[in-house]
């Protein structure tokens, strides 16, 4: 007979954080956190003191039972909206130019390397444990053009076990020679890709972690007609979608120069059926109130690239605007416009870019959590899985060690697991992060210094 505690692969117990709502944090003090063997949440006990604890097990063995000492706590993992794999061979470089000159400059040429296999086998596997080592459990990526590529980051996804969108980039215009599809190569390896996809999902027998996502590079790289395209590829599967949008002012211009028909840049989106409440738009930095209005009415996602948005003179978005109107939003890296691959770093960015535009009207630190977990959830349209420890949501955590060797946290006497949870936010990086859970599952990250119990 199957009881309870059979289905229970690991219990948590000590303080659990995460985010409630916009505003509030939960810290769970004593808490025992009960996962079951789909990787999901089965229970969460609060506040059990230590002479409870055997009793509130319910018959799971104890050694199954990670204890956590006060310089620990679980959160649950980050949620990277917009990263782009093949930029984190140059990530930290390059910050000398503006959007458009930065593409031709940097980005095309190196992405154009990604027309090797092998080459992109060893870079990404760079990337992604980059990635998942600083704590970021779910990721949407850009992949570039090459079909063979985009198939070697999603087996190395799946290898390193991240939750992902992963995008083949579309791009058939206004595009380097070395770096360009014609409109019928770009639809079928799409739909290649796609299909590649659901093939890898379907050999692994637990729950597809990892999506394709419909990727047009932005409205300048790709003809009305692929932007088209790309709009029933992403109906008749019934997929996300992502890109970018009003990042910088020459490409706002640039582009309504190119599409001169859509009411504005947002609209240009709209206007191929590839705007909806499962679309990612990255940037958002210089929107007009109606393109907002018309991302609320679509339920549309916004990935915010603080990091990005600085490094590249882009701008600074209104997060604050863009949450009083209720649209959804969550952090994204950026690499390489960002320098980053950490959320925290994201968040950091997030903070200073809500106060250089309005000290009025900053972002709190309950604010920049959720955008880091719910928000991103909700942008991914996975918020009914992912982004706290709802029970009945899967389990994608960072078991958070402020005390480690090494620790760019230092912790006194005075500290509470409060004021040691904010210091992780604002000072910690991935040395902190002792442990790393995608839907249950620890994470083995390659040539990582953690070791792994199980
Ligand atoms: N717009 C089109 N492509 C890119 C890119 O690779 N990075 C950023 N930041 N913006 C873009
Ligand atoms: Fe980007």
């Amino acid at each position: 007979m199957k009881t309870f505690a059979s289905s229970i692969t690991k219990v948590f117990y000590g303080t659990l954080i995460h985010s409630v709502s916009l505003k509030q944090i939960e810290y769970i003090k004593q808490g025992l956190l009960f996962i079951d063997n789909q990787g999901k949440i089965a229970r969460l006990v609060k506040n059990v003191a230590q002479d409870k604890v055997e009793s509130t097990l319910e018959g799971v063995e104890s050694d199954k039972v990670i204890r956590l000492n006060e310089d620990q706590f679980v959160i649950p993992g980050f949620i990277d909206t917009h990263i782009h794999a093949p930029q984190y061979t140059f990530c930290g470089n390059g910050h000398d130019l503006p959007l458009l000159e930065w593409l031709d400059t940097y980005t095309f040429p190196r992405e154009s390397k990604f027309a090797d296999r092998d080459y992109a086998r060893k870079l990404y596997t760079k990337s992604v444990a980059r990635s998942l080592r600083n704590g970021t459990t779910s990721a949407c990526w850009f992949a570039t053009i090459h079909l063979d590529a985009c198939k070697e980051l999603v087996d190395i996804i799946q290898e390193q076990g991240q939750r992902a969108y992963v995008g083949k980039v579309n791009m058939n215009q206004n595009s380097p020679d070395f770096l360009v599809e014609t409109t019928e190569s770009s639809v079928k390896d799409t739909r290649a890709f796609i299909e590649y996809v659901k093939g890898v999902n379907s050999k692994l027998n637990h729950n597809p972690l990892i999506t394709p996502i419909i990727t047009p590079r932005f409205a300048i790289s790709c003809t009305s007609e692929l932007l088209a395209e790309l709009g029933k590829l992403a109906q008749e599967y019934d997929l996300p979608i992502q890109s970018h949008l009003c990042e910088n002012l020459n490409e706002i211009g640039f582009t309504m120069s190119l599409f001169p028909d859509s009411a504005n840049y947002t609209s240009v989106y709209a206007d191929h059926g590839l705007l909806n409440d499962r679309t990612i738009m990255a940037h958002c930095v210089h929107m007009k109130e109606e393109e907002l209005d018309l991302m609320k009415q679509k339920n549309a996602g916004i990935s915010h690239c603080a990091n990005s948005n600085f490094n590249l003179k882009s701008g600074m978005a209104d997060v604050r605007k863009m949450l009083s109107k209720d649209i959804k939003v969550g952090l994204g890296t950026d690499v390489a416009g960002g320098y980053s691959p950490s959320i925290l770093e994201a968040l950091r960015a997030s903070r200073s870019c809500s106060v250089a535009r309005n000290v009025d009207t900053t972002l709190l630190v309950a604010e920049l959590f959720y955008l880091a977990t719910v928000g991103g959830a909700r942008v991914m349209e996975l918020d009914d899985i992912i982004g706290n420890f709802e029970v009945g949501k899967e389990f994608d955590a960072i078991l958070v060690n402020t005390a480690v060797d090494n620790s760019p946290v230092d912790v006194f006497d005075h500290d509470t697991i409060e004021t040691k949870f904010e210091k992780y936010l604002f000072v910690g990086d991935d040395r902190n992060n002792e442990k790393i859970f995608v839907q249950g599952k620890e994470v083995r990250l390659p040539g990582s210094n953690v070791v792994s119990h199980k």
